[in-house]
């Protein structure tokens, strides 16, 4: 059975490993340690099956808005609905801590991930121009929370 909890330093580097197939610009081990260790509002879970990391999300909460800052499932885990559980699983506890809305950014060209959001509830806010390194235009993506 899949099992979704917060994630440990220990599980840094298997979340490197994924994170390094899945993006082009990854995050760093840094990156990571910062979110477990030091920054307060940041939450990191991780999807497990059977003892392996398949996927994880990363977001910050503070007061009452939630930002999704990572997401990612390990390439042979894609599309049997681990992101899914992963972005439900942090819908319903950004709810429990009274958060009102919930952002996100995406690429334009990211379309899996767009209909991922769009399933649930996300809608495109508007864009950001060269968002990204590579000059490529970013979505905000936006939900408000506890009106379904
Ligand atoms: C985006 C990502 C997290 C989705 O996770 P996943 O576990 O593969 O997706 P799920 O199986 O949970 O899919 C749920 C829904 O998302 C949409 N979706 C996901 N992948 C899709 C794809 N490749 N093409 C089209 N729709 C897709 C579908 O609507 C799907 O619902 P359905 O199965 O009923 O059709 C995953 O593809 C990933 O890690 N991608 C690389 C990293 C990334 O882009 N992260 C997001 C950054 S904003």
């Amino acid at each position: 059975m899949m099992t979704i909890r917060p994630a440990s330093i220990e599980d840094v580097v298997s979340m490197l490993v994924i994170e390094k197939q899945v993006f082009p610009h990854p995050w760093t081990e840094d990156h990571f340690q910062y979110e477990l260790k030091e920054n307060p509002y940041s939450f990191v879970f991780v999807a497990q099956w059977q003892g392996q990391i398949i996927g994880y999300i990363d977001w910050w909460q503070t007061f009452q808005t939630a930002q999704i800052n990572n997401l990612a499932v390990h390439p042979q885990w894609q599309r049997r609905h681990v992101g899914e559980t992963l972005l439900t699983d942090t819908l319903s506890r950004i709810k429990l801590a009274q958060c009102q809305n919930i952002t996100l950014e995406v690429r334009v060209s990211n379309l899996a991930a767009q209909k991922l959001y769009l399933k649930h509830g996300f809608k495109i806010l508007l864009t950001k121009p060269a968002y990204y390194d590579n000059g490529e235009d970013a979505y905000l993506m936006g939900k408000t929370i506890g009106d379904e």
